[in-house]
């Protein structure tokens, strides 16, 4: 079912609120037109111009076997979106950790899963995606760009939110029969810079060199450092330059 907004806080909160007051079916989509308080990773804001960019959130339950495989619906969501636009040919593709998407060096579309633990021990999540559509000034935030930037045309938003849907349906199978390797495989086959020199930047080292060997089964980036030892980082200990 699709839920079909045309102004809303976040549509995030309100799928959060929704499955809180009644039964909602599993791959529910909410999408909005308008957001007035949009999520973005780690407290910031996500802006994004009214009816031109996907804004949606998809609820997602009955999948993770376990808490440990929490990451790997971000790896599902992540490769669900490339995936899609692979098809639709927009060029240079890749993943930047945790789950940014990127086309060249240009963000765009995010990711923001909100995973809310019930009772009796199971966990529902709000799979919370913002993707840059028609969108073409993008002054304010020039590490972005869209899809009608890159290719010149203007997409159909809702065309490009059911195969999206679709190709996180099948991925969704893996993580639910524990069949993980492919996801991870191919999650890291679309890391921005793996295995390439990056600059980092955080709190403890200021900024430093590195080169991003993979991501481990709990999220965290494992970099190799000049002084050849191997560090890891959460989301929150680390930012790429
Ligand atoms: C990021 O910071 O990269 C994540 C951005 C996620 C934005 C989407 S838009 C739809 C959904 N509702 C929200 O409030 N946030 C997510």
């Amino acid at each position: 079912m699709i839920i079909k907004l045309d102004a809303i806080d976040s549509t995030n909160d309100f799928l959060k609120e929704l499955i809180q007051k009644q039964e909602v079916d599993n791959f529910t989509v909410v999408t909005a037109k308008k957001q007035t308080k949009g999520k973005g990773q780690m407290g910031a804001q996500w802006h994004t111009e009214d009816s031109k960019n996907l804004i949606t959130s998809i609820l997602i339950k009955e999948t993770l076997p376990n808490i440990d495989a929490i990451f790997e619906l971000n790896i599902a969501t992540a490769l669900a979106i490339v995936h899609t636009l692979k098809k639709l040919d927009i060029p240079d593709l890749s993943i930047k950790w945790p789950n940014d998407i990127m086309s060249g060096n240009k963000k765009i579309a995010g990711i923001l899963i909100e995973n809310v633990f019930q009772e009796h021990g199971t966990i529902v999540s709000v799979i919370g995606i913002g993707l840059n559509v028609n969108q073409t000034d993008f002054t304010l935030l020039p590490k972005a760009s869209s899809l009608k930037n890159i290719t010149g045309k203007d997409w159909d938003i809702e065309t490009i939110l059911l195969q999206i849907v679709s190709e996180l349906e099948a991925l969704c199978k893996d993580i639910k029969t524990k069949n993980s390797t492919n996801l991870w495989q191919h999650y890291h086959n679309w890391l921005y810079k793996i295995g390439k020199p990056v600059a980092f930047e955080n709190a403890s080292q200021g900024k430093f060199m590195g080169i991003i060997q993979k991501v481990q089964p709990n999220g965290l980036l494992e970099v190799l450092l000049e002084n050849d030892t191997t560090q890891t980082y959460g989301i929150k200990e680390i930012a790429m330059l």
